[in-house]
């Protein structure tokens, strides 16, 4: 996954606008990644995610390789099963 995909597939928010969001505001906690265009607000099944990159950016460990996000296809693949299963 690289920056223009998006992380958060019920509102369309891209990996880039999370980093963004999380270095400019610099939440605390991942639920207040929700006021970047309503990230985790949906199914629920960026959320996990979003707390990775948030915690990655907050010990200053972003970089691609480390936060091990699977392909897009794969993770839309992950949240469409995810969703069946009702989470
Ligand atoms: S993918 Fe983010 S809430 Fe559904």
């Amino acid at each position: 996954m690289n920056d223009d995909d998006e992380l958060c597939l019920c509102f369309h928010v891209t990996r880039r606008k999370v980093i963004q969001y999380i270095r400019v505001r610099q939440p605390r906690r991942p639920s207040e990644l929700s006021q970047c265009y309503g990230a985790g607000t949906g199914c629920g099944w960026c959320r996990p995610f979003l707390k990775r990159l948030l915690d990655q950016e907050q010990a200053g460990s972003l970089s691609h390789d480390e936060e091990n996000l699977p392909t897009p296809e794969e993770y839309a693949r992950q949240r469409s099963a995810y969703r069946q299963q009702g989470g």
